[in-house]
């Protein structure tokens, strides 16, 4: 592979399995160098960045783990030394997609403060931070998409601490645009609606009762694929979509309209 100083590099959160897996390959599909994380699964993540070099484009894999708010500086200078290192670059990124994250039910009278502290951490803590010191390694004319949920406009009973959190995420990202608009740098956030991956224990995968309550309310009446999700990530980080910045995008195939 020749080194490409043009070619744009982007660093997925969670890119190992489910919605992160597309938008990894959806952003390599699109020419994009990608340095992907993991928290728990080496294997896979070796496994999609296997995929994208097979696509000839660069790719790393990097355990991140979200909770871990100390070691989030160390983690992005072994990013910058990736990029020196194993992409012949500078050491810079063009775009950060804030995708990782947990879920799962939970009534608001059972919530502990061990959950709120989880869920605070993965959704805004951690991501905030993680932002913060990536856009000091941001080219000008770069972007960050933050992958939040449908369910913080639409309420789904159980998930009152998750969306809070992933709303909480939707206003700081408005912040990073205006900003670091002066920059060229913009900020979305991509609000997905249920799709089938492993996430809250694969609750939508393992429930057809759940998958076609989804259908039912869904415009487009099929529930949706992770490339339907990882192809808009792409879209966000091309230059199709420079004007767009502060916006939050629902992406539900039209949910609950
Ligand atoms: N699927 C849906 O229905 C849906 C709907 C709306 C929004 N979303 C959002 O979409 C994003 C991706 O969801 P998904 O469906 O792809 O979930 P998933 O299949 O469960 O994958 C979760 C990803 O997050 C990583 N991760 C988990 N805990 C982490 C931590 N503490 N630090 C860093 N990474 C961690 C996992 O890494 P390991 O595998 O290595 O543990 C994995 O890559 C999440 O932010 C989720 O909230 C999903």
């Amino acid at each position: 592979m020749t080194s490409d100083t043009k070619t744009k590099v982007a660093l997925v959160t969670g890119g190992n399995r489910g919605l992160g897996k597309d938008m990894a390959l959806s952003l390599a599909a699109r020419g994009m160098d990608v340095v992907l994380t993991y928290n728990s699964n080496a294997d896979e993540a070796e496994a999609v960045a296997a995929e994208i070099r097979g696509m000839r484009r660069r790719a790393a894999a990097l355990r991140f783990d979200l909770t871990d708010v100390a070691g989030i500086d160390g983690f992005v200078g072994q990013v910058g030394d990736v990029l020196r290192d194993d992409f012949g670059g500078a050491g810079r990124i063009d775009f950060l997609v804030n995708n990782a994250g947990v879920g799962r039910s939970i009534p608001i009278d059972q919530l502990t403060e061990a959950d709120f502290d989880l869920f605070a951490s993965v959704h805004f803590k951690g991501v905030l931070f993680l932002t913060q010191k990536a856009l000091r390694m941001m080219n000008d004319g770069g972007g960050v998409v933050f992958v939040t949920a449908a369910a913080d406009r639409y309420n789904v009973p159980g998930y009152g601490l998750y969306a809070s959190c992933k709303g909480a995420i939707e206003v700081f990202s408005r912040y990073v645009a205006k900003e670091y608009g002066p920059r060229g740098i913009r900020s979305n956030t991509l609000a997905p609606g249920g799709v089938a991956t492993d996430f809250a224990g694969g609750a939508i995968r393992s429930n057809p009762g759940l998958q076609a309550m989804v259908v039912a309310g869904t415009a487009m009446g099929r529930l949706a694929e992770p490339h339907d999700i990882g192809g808009l990530v792409a879209l966000l980080c091309s230059d199709e979509a420079r004007w767009l910045t502060g916006q939050r995008l629902e992406a539900t195939g039209g949910y609950n309209l």
